[in-house]
Order: C-alpha cells, then structure tokens, then sequence
C-alpha cells in the first residue's frame, strides 16, 4: 500500500502541481523552512521546549557533481551555524550519502565525508540509510572513518525491516566498538525493497525491532541507541526494558520526524526521556513529503479534497 501511493504521488503530473498551495501547507508540518536562517530560529525554539534535534539539508540521489558541490556548500554552512550558534550539544546533523556522490563515485563520496568531519567540529555527522544497492557502501565509508580514521562524532543508522541487519550490527558495529562514543538510530525502514531482503509484514518487523532494540540496550557500554519510531507499543516495550536493565534515562533517547504525532513526543519528554526529532529544511521537500504522506492514509484525503475545485465566496 504504502509503495503504491509512493508511485501515484511520483506521478509527473502530480509533481507538477506539487507547488500548489495546499501541498506546500502539508510540507511546512514535516519540514522547518526553505532557508537555513528560519531553520536556525525553529532549532532555538525547540531547544526551548527541551527537544534535541537532527537536522538534515533536503536532496537526496544526486547523479552529478555539481548538484553535490551545492550540497556540501549548504552543509558547511549549516555546520559553522550551528557552531556559531553554540547549538553543537543539542544539535546534530543527519545526511544521506547519495547526496554527497554515493551513486556515482565511492571515493569522491569518502573524500566529501572527511571534509565533512574535518570542518565539523562539535557538530555530530549521522548517517541515514537508503535503499539496500547502497548499505555495503556505505558500511564501507562508515567503517574507513570511523574504525581507520578515528572520527568519534560519525554516527549511523540500522533498518530493522531488512534481514540481513542483526549480521550488521554484529559484524560491522559491536565487533569493532570499544568505546562509547557511537550513536546507533535504529528505524523500521522507509524504501521499497524485494521480498527476499525484507521481513514480510508488520508484525515481524516490529518484533525484529524489539529483538535488535533489546541488542542494544544490552550493549549500553559500547552504543547510545537512539530509537526512531512513532510505534507507541514498541515504545512502551523499549522504556520497560530499559528500565528492567536498570539503564539511565540518559544513556539513550527516542527519535521522531518533526510534524508527526507531536502529543506522544511532548508526553515522552515530560516522562523524562530525551527525544530528538528529525529537522529536515530546504527547497527539495517533495520526496521528503510523499513518504511521510504515504504512512498517513489522512494526509491523502487532506491532498485530494485541496485538488477540488475553491468555492467561489
Ligand atoms: P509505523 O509506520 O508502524 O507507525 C507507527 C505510528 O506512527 C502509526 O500510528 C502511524 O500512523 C504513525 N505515523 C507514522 N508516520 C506518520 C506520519 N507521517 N504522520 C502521522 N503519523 C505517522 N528510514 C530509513 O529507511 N532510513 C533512515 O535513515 C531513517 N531515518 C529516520 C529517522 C527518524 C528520526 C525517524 C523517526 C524515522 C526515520 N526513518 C528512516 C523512517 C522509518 O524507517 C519509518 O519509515 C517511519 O519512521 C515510520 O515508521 P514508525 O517506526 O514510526 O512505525
């Protein structure tokens, strides 16, 4: 259901009247701002309210270099602003290694990440993960930084829909990681993928969850897990075990896309736990949006009714 409305929404057409009015409030609930300095004022306001926040710069899947050298420019100025703004303890920056060159060149996408970290500072650098033609390469990347090059502050993401994580996380991640200094987001997953790399339903998905967020847990000494969900059960089973482990509120921390079920995220930092939310801003919202529109069947309804025709008053 949820890649057939990805397809209908990738429809030219649709794309094409995709800067019409009501498709642009939709955005603007899931997205910060157009531009880095109103980003910049939203990141403060929810610092105030006691949120941490990950904040990604929109585009993804670039097949040439000039759209990654414009990328990178924003990236740096996103970091020195975030510096600047004294934001680095609250404030980490998420991005997807497509954009920085992944799907047309392994080194140059290596060399862009290093000058990434080099220029980054206090800012953390985390890593989302795309669809499954890139996870070995960006192991490969994470792995040479983080294991060979020694950058503390690269962080990465584990999908639990796929089976082949449970190997990742142990081979790639616990048998390299002595110190805790790695910040590991566990999601369900958010791409199309075969049947064969994935678990077949809802429900085994969510119990693969619970089993790797519950490995992770167990390795509180090497990982601060980050669990990216808006599932109240798996939440509720995540905070019970925690606790059952006698783990601190502050050795791990919920993830939320900024704009979704904002009650269960302010009623999750008012039990005490921290919560970070996913900031993304920028001009290129529309893939961003048609996702998160397809795991809300309301959202359609709200798209179609805006594509009536207005009453005349
Ligand atoms: P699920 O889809 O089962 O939803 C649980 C509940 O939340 C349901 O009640 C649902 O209605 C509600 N909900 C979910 N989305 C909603 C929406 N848009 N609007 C309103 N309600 C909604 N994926 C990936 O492949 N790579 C990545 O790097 C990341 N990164 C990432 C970071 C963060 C912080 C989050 C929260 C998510 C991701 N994801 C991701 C996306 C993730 O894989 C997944 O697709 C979505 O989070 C939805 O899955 P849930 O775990 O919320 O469960």
């Amino acid at each position: 259901m949820k890649n057939l409305i990805i397809s209908v929404l990738n429809n030219p057409f649709l794309k094409s009247i995709a800067q019409s009015k009501a498709i642009k409030k939709l955005a603007f609930r899931y997205v910060a701002a157009e531009d880095l300095q109103n980003t910049i004022n939203i990141i403060k306001e929810l610092i105030n309210k006691n949120f941490f926040i990950t904040v990604s710069f929109l585009g993804e899947h670039f097949n040439n270099k000039d759209k990654v050298e414009e990328y990178l420019t924003e990236i740096y100025s996103l970091i020195k602003n975030i510096n600047e703004n004294d934001l680095s303890k609250n404030v980490s920056i998420s991005l997807k290694l497509s954009s920085l060159g992944l799907l047309f060149d392994f080194e140059y996408t290596l060399d862009n990440l290093s000058k990434i970290l080099d220029i980054s500072g206090n800012v953390k650098i985390h890593i989302d993960m795309e669809d499954s033609s890139l996870i070995d390469d960006t192991f490969k990347i994470f792995d040479i930084l983080k294991y060979e090059k020694k950058y503390s502050n690269l962080d990465i993401t584990l999908q639990a829909y796929l089976y082949r994580t449970d190997r990742d996380l142990n081979e790639k991640i616990l048998a390299k990681q002595n110190t805790n200094n790695l910040l590991i987001r566990l999601c369900k997953g958010a791409y199309k993928e075969s049947y064969d790399k994935i678990f077949p339903n809802k429900k085994s998905i969510n119990e693969n969850y619970l089993k790797l967020a519950m490995k992770l847990i167990d390795n509180i000494d090497k990982i601060y897990p980050a669990f990216a969900t808006h599932d109240i059960n798996l939440i509720k089973k995540i905070q019970n075990y925690a606790h059952l482990k006698g783990v601190s509120y502050d050795k791990f921390e919920f993830q939320m896309l900024y704009g979704v079920l904002p009650k269960l995220q302010n009623k999750i930092i008012s039990e005490g736990y921290r919560l970070r939310l996913y900031l993304p801003y920028g001009k290129n919202w529309y893939d961003y949006i048609i996702r998160r529109i397809a795991e809300k069947p309301s959202n359609i309804l709200y798209l179609l009714f805006s594509f009536l025709p207005e009453k005349n008053s």
